[in-house]
C-alpha cells in the first residue's frame, strides 16, 4: 500500500488547526463565564452597597453612610486584585490563600457583613487536600455563583451552603428558603447554565430544585479521582 506522506502531514496540521480553534473557543466561553460568575457578581455587590450608601445619606445617617463607603472602598480593591490576578492566569486570591473551605466561608461571611444574605456555611476544611486544583476552582465559582443568586434574587432570605465528602464523591449544596422560581421558565439564566457547565467540567453534574414560594436548592456532585 502507498501511503501519501504530503496528504498525511496535511491532515495532522488541519487536526491540529482545528484543536487550536476549540481550545480557543473554549477559553473565550471560560472567561466569559469566570467574568459573570466572579468580577462582575462583585461589581454587582458593590454598586448594591452604594445604593445602600445613599439610603443611609437620606436617612439623615450620614456616620453610617460613611462607614458604608468605607466598606466599599476595600471591595473595590479586593476587586481590583482580583481582575489583575485573572489577568496573570491565577486562581481567585482567596482560594490560593486559605484553600476552598476557608475560601468559601469568606464568601459568606462578606455577603453577611455587606447585608446581602444571611448565610451558613458548613464546610470540612479536611477536604481541601483532597481536591484536584481545578474541581477546586470549579466549586468557588459555583459556590460564589450560588450565593449571588441568593444575595440577588431572594433577598432576606437564609441560605446554608454545605460542602461534604461522602464515598468518593464531594457534594456542594446551596439552598435558601426564598422565594423559589419557575426552574423551566429560568432554564436560560447565564449563572445557572455556568454552574452545570462549571459541573460537568469538573467531572460531576448539578440539580436545581425550587418552585415558587418553595425556596431554592443547587446540589453538585463531583466524583472525586480513585487517588484523592
Ligand atoms: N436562589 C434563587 N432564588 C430565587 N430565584 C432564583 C435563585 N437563583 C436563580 N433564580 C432565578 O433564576 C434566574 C436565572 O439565574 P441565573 O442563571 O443565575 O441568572 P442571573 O442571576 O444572571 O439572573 C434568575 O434570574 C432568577 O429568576
Ligand atoms: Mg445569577
Amino acid at each position: 500500500m502507498i501511503i501519501d506522506v504530503t496528504d498525511r502531514k496535511r491532515a495532522e496540521r488541519a487536526g491540529r488547526e482545528t484543536e487550536e480553534l476549540l481550545a480557543t473557543v473554549l477559553e473565550r466561553q471560560r472567561i466569559a463565564e469566570d467574568l459573570h460568575d466572579g468580577i462582575i457578581q462583585s461589581i454587582y455587590a458593590t454598586g448594591l452597597a452604594i445604593k445602600e450608601c445613599r439610603r443611609l445619606i437620606d436617612d439623615g445617617r450620614p456616620d453610617d453612610a460613611r462607614d458604608r463607603l468605607q466598606d466599599t472602598i476595600t471591595m473595590l480593591d479586593v476587586i481590583m486584585r482580583d481582575i489583575r490576578n485573572y489577568v496573570a492566569g491565577l486562581h481567585p486570591e482567596a482560594l490560593r490563600d486559605l484553600g476552598l473551605s476557608r475560601a468559601l466561608l469568606e464568601l459568606g461571611r462578606d455577603l453577611e457583613l455587606n447585608q446581602l444574605a444571611s448565610v451558613i456555611v458548613n464546610a470540612a476544611p479536611d477536604l481541601d487536600g483532597a481536591l484536584p486544583p481545578q474541581v477546586a476552582r470549579e466549586l468557588f465559582h459555583i459556590g460564589r455563583e450560588a450565593l449571588a443568586n441568593v444575595a440577588k434574587h431572594a433577598p432576606g432570605a437564609h441560605a446554608v451552603l454545605n460542602l461534604t465528602r461522602a464515598n468518593g464523591t464531594v457534594t456542594l449544596s446551596v439552598h435558601d428558603d426564598g422565594p423559589g422560581f419557575d426552574a423551566a421558565r429560568a432554564a436560560s439564566g447565564r449563572g445557572l447554565r455556568n454552574i452545570a457547565e462549571r459541573a460537568r467540567r469538573a467531572g460531576g453534574s448539578m440539580a436545581v430544585e425550587t418552585a415558587a414560594g418553595q425556596g431554592t436548592r443547587i446540589t453538585v456532585r463531583v466524583l472525586l479521582p480513585a487517588s484523592a
